[in-house]
Formats: structure tokens, sequence, C-alpha cells
């Protein structure tokens, strides 16, 4: 990676510390702040908003958190004998700015990072192990696939060097209205072909070659998101990042950071369900109407509703992941939109793995993979095998080798049956599984994003996803709203949906 990058990021990074830049730039305040926002669901996106809004909005606003379930979402941890092991999203890119600026402020720390090895595996051996020496690595990639695992390399570099811009667009308070905007305000034309082409298509198109896509680029959006190389080129490629060094987890579980953003943010957590949203028209004192919206909710002592001057829906609206109506609205919203989430099975197995489950003949205590990917092959039941570390890895921690128990945690894309397991596992203990609705079924052509502003006040935040579902995405997400609402507020459209900004903003760094 050049040089020069990683300083310009660094100065990003150091800008997003620096408040003074945003509140320069800002505009006369022409209108009181609103006085009450509900954000509805503390997965990392609403609770990250949460965060946003009262940077934006300040002290006095009373912002809601509504959530039934436990805060975090789709970050969540799972106890087997005495400690915790993350179930949901797991690990965060080095570049995921959000995510590092996060800890700094909650005084969160990253996980020990416990080194480990990858292999690839075709449903019946072992097609790739990685080695200890990275020298080794490189002559044995070198032989098997020739440049392509250098050019990936590159190519994922460039897109995520476009992907970085947005942090600096934000850092000067520049919103956008929707997904496709965004997109191009950050990779302008490629990034929307990129999302109208499957990863396949793009890499193909690149001069990489099949058997690379099928040995190493699929293992990794399978185990990523538990699909295959059609995916969208730009899901493709934040999956592809998710492959890169330097990997890393919040120590005690990524879940606490939404938990220590509601805090630091003094917002109230109501817990409780959100059945409906509906808007409502109030006369005020001086005689105008404004419209307000009311939520309706659902918690242990019965249901209730507030009223609020901003909402914003933090949960998909599709099939099995919310059911929020939405009543009064013209034109109507819908209480889910078209694009199906996909299931994605993670079990936990505190057990002892067979070996040979994996074609290989290396002894059970030589084997030394923590990390199995699977290839698209046909019958194959689970998307990857990796042996886990606790949330918390103790000082002195080690990982144990696969002749002992210890926690192997499992996605696919159905749940194991009991014969599925016996042929893994030599003998468990204990067995955990999280049916998630995980991520989109992306294709591509990328359907269009459902939009981000719903109405007038009502903003919805999961249609980033479209684009790619990461924790850092919904942050992305989350400022992004943050940021517009206060500015659509205010009515400063010069700070919404700018073109150009790339160049424009040269110069300021
Ligand atoms: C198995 C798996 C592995 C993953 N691995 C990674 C990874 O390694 N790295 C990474 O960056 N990302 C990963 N992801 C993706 C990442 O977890 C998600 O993109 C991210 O957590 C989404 O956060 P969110 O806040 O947008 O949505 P969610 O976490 O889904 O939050 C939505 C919240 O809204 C609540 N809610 C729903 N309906 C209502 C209602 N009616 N009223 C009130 N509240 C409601 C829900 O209970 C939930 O808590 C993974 C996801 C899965 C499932
Ligand atoms: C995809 O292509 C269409 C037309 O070919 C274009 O309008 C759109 O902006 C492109 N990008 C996305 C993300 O849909
Ligand atoms: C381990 O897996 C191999 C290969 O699938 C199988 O032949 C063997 O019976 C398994 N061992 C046990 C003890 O189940």
């Amino acid at each position: 990676m050049p040089k020069m990058m990683i300083s310009v990021r660094a100065l990003v990074f150091l800008g997003l510390c620096h408040a003074g830049w945003r509140s320069l730039a800002s505009g006369p305040e022409l209108r009181d702040p609103p006085k009450r926002i509900a954000v509805i669901g503390a997965g990392i996106g609403g609770t990250a908003t949460a965060y946003f809004l009262r940077q934006e909005f300040g002290a006095a606003v009373k912002i809601d958190v509504f959530e039934p379930g436990t805060v975090g979402g789709r970050l969540a941890t799972q106890n087997i004998g005495g400690h915790e092991y993350e179930t949901g999203g797991a690990v965060i890119h080095p570049l995921n700015l959000h995510m590092k600026h996060f800890l700094d402020r909650l005084g969160l720390s990253q996980r020990t990072d416990v080194p480990g090895k990858m292999a690839i595996f075709d449903g019946k051996e072992i097609i790739f192990e990685e080695s200890d020496w990275f020298i080794v690595n490189f002559l044995r990639l070198l032989w098997r696939y020739g440049f392509n695992f250098l050019r990936m390399q590159m190519w994922v570099e460039s897109v995520l060097d476009k992907f970085m811009r947005i942090y600096q667009y934000q850092q000067f308070g520049y919103s956008f209205t929707s997904v496709e905007k965004l997109l191009h305000a950050m990779g302008g034309d490629s990034f929307l072909t990129l999302s109208n082409q499957t990863l396949e298509e793009a890499m193909l198109g690149e001069g990489f070659s099949q058997s690379f896509l099928n040995e190493v680029v699929a293992p990794i959006t399978r185990v990523n998101y538990g699909q295959s190389v059609r995916i969208s080129g730009f899901a493709g490629a934040v999956a592809l990042a998710g492959a890169d060094s330097g990997l890393w987890a919040v120590d005690g579980g990524n879940k606490k950071v939404c938990s220590g953003l509601l805090y630091h943010s003094k917002v109230d957590l109501i817990q409780a369900r959100v059945t409906a949203v509906s808007v409502k028209q109030r006369q005020s004192k001086a005689g105008t109407t404004a419209s307000l919206y009311e939520v309706n909710y659902v918690g242990d002592s019965g249901s209730a509703h507030s009223l609020y001057d901003i909402v914003f829906v933090a949960t998909p609206l599709h099939q099995g992941k919310s059911d929020v109506a939405f009543s009064g609205f013209s034109p109507p919203i819908p209480s889910q939109y078209p694009g199906r989430y996909l299931q994605t099975v993670t079990t936990l197995v505190h057990g002892r793995l067979n070996v040979s489950y994996l074609g290989t003949s290396e002894k059970p205590s030589a084997f030394s993979v923590s990390e199995v990917l699977t290839t698209d092959a046909k019958g194959s039941v689970i998307n990857s095998l990796s042996s886990i570390d606790p949330v918390h890895v103790p000082p002195g921690y080690s990982r144990p080798p696969a002749s002992v128990d210890k926690v192997w945690k499992v996605f696919s894309p159905q749940p194991l049956s009991q014969q599925q397991l016996r042929a893994m596992f030599l003998s468990w203990d204990s067995t955990s599984e999280v049916k998630w609705q995980a991520y989109p079924s992306y294709s591509a052509p990328s359907r269009a994003a459902p939009p981000f502003i719903l109405h007038d006040r009502l903003y919805y935040l999961s249609p980033v996803e479209w684009a790619a579902s990461a924790m850092e995405m919904s942050a992305i997400s989350a400022r992004n709203l943050a940021l517009l609402a206060h500015h659509r507020w205010h009515y400063q459209p010069g700070r919404m949906d700018q073109e150009d900004l790339h160049t424009r903003l040269r110069g300021e760094l």
C-alpha cells in the first residue's frame, strides 16, 4: 500500500477527532432545534444514529431509542463454559474509521489478536493451506494463481481508496439523499457500474482467472455473505476487504460499542417493539399547523404511543426482519420493501473436530488451521468452519490445537442435523444455534435501494445494506442521516447531494 495513502488517511482520521472544522462551516441556525427524536432499533446503526444526532442537535433534544431485544442487534454473543463468543458480526477492517472513532470515544479497546491460519476446503480435501511463513505463502499463491492474488489486493485497495472519501465528506458536513448518490460521490460512475455487475463479471473483466474466482474469491464471498461470486461487484469488494490482514474486534464483544454509544449519547432506551408510525397534524399556538410523528409501541407494560419531531427507522423493513405499519402517509410507505434477507445459521460447537472430515491426514495435535473457507461445491453443507477465541482473550492465552475440546463456529445456510454434526465432530458437550436473517440476498444489476427519506422528517437507515452489509456501512449511514436531518431541519441545501466533492475538497487536506 503506498505510503502517501496512509498519511492522507491518517489526516482524515485526525480530522474526525477535530470537531472544530465542521462547526466553522456551519451556516446560520434559522430554527429552534427539534425537541424529540425517536430511533427505532438499537443495533450499531440505531445506536450510532443516536450518537451522531446528539452531536448535530446538541444536548437539549430528547432522544428515545426503541429496542425490544438485546442492544446490539446483529452484534451478539453467546456464553459457553463461562466465556462469551461472537455469533453475529465479528470482524472490523483496520480502515473502518467510524468504528475506530467509537472505540476511542467510549474508552473501549481492541481485542488481543491471536494469529491464525486459513485453509480452503473443496468438500473433499484442503486445496490451499496457509503456512507460518510469508514467503512460503507468497510462492504457493504465485505458483497456483500467478499474479492474481497480488492484483486482487491492488483492486480492493483501489476500491477502498475511493470508499475512504466518505470520511472527508462527512467531516465537512456533506450528506446524500440516496444510496446511489452516496456511492456516486465516493467512486463516481465506477461505483455505480460495480453495483450493476456481478463480482464475477467485474473481476473476469479485469483479467482475473476463473479458477482464482472459484478457489479464492468464492470462499471469501461465502464466509462473509453466504453467497457466490454472483453477488454485486460492490458487495463483493467489501467482502474481499473483509479478508484483508489487520482485522480486529472489540475487547469484551462488539456489541459493547452499541451500549456504549447509547450511554454516551444520554438517550432513553425504551424496551419495546414499535408497531406503527403515523403522521399527525397539530395546531400550534401561533395558529400554524405542524406535523408530528406518532410512534406506537408494545413493551412489557403494555402498549403506548409518543409524538416526535423526527423519526429514524434503524431496522431493515423486509420480510422476516420487522413489521412496522406506516399509516396516514401519502404516498403510502410499505411495511416491507421488495428484496429478501438471506438466512445464515451460526452454530457454536464446543467439542473435538474430526480433522479427517477435511480430508487431511495431519495429526489433530498438529492441525493448526483456525479458519476453513469452502468453495462453492455441489452438496456442500457449510459456508465456513472456524476455531474461535472468547471476546476477551485472557493474558497468556494460546489457541488450543484441534486435538482438544474447544469452540468451533460453523456458518451454514440451513441448521445442521445431528448426522451432519457427527460427520464433522468426534464429540461435543454443547452446541448452540442462532438463525440470522443475516444480510441481503445480493444480485446484479443491484435492485434499486429503498429511499433514505421515507417522508419529510422520517428517515430510513438500512438501504445502505443493499450496497453492502457491514457494521461500518451502518455507521456511515447513521452519520449521513444525522447530517441530512440536521441540514433539512435548518434548510441548508448547500450541504446535500453536492456534485464533484472529491475535486472541490482536494485542496482542503
Ligand atoms: C452471521 C453474521 C456475520 C456477520 N459478520 C460481519 C463482520 O464480520 N463484520 C461486519 O462488519 N459485519 C458483519 N455482519 C453484518 C453486520 O452484523 C450488520 O451489517 C450490522 O450489525 C447491522 O446493524 P444494524 O444496526 O443496521 O441492524 P441490526 O443489528 O439488525 O439492528 C436492528 C435492530 O432493530 C430492532 N428492531 C427490529 N424491529 C423493531 C421494531 N419494530 N421496533 C423496535 N426495534 C426493532 C432489532 O431487534 C435490532 O436490534 C454479519 C452479520 C451476520 C448476521
Ligand atoms: C445501474 O445502471 C443504471 C442504468 O444502466 C443506472 O441508472 C444506475 O444508476 C446504475 N447504478 C445503480 C447503483 O443502480
Ligand atoms: C471422521 O471422518 C472420516 C471422514 O469423513 C470418517 O471416515 C470417520 O469415520 C470419522 N471418524 C469418526 C470417529 O467418526
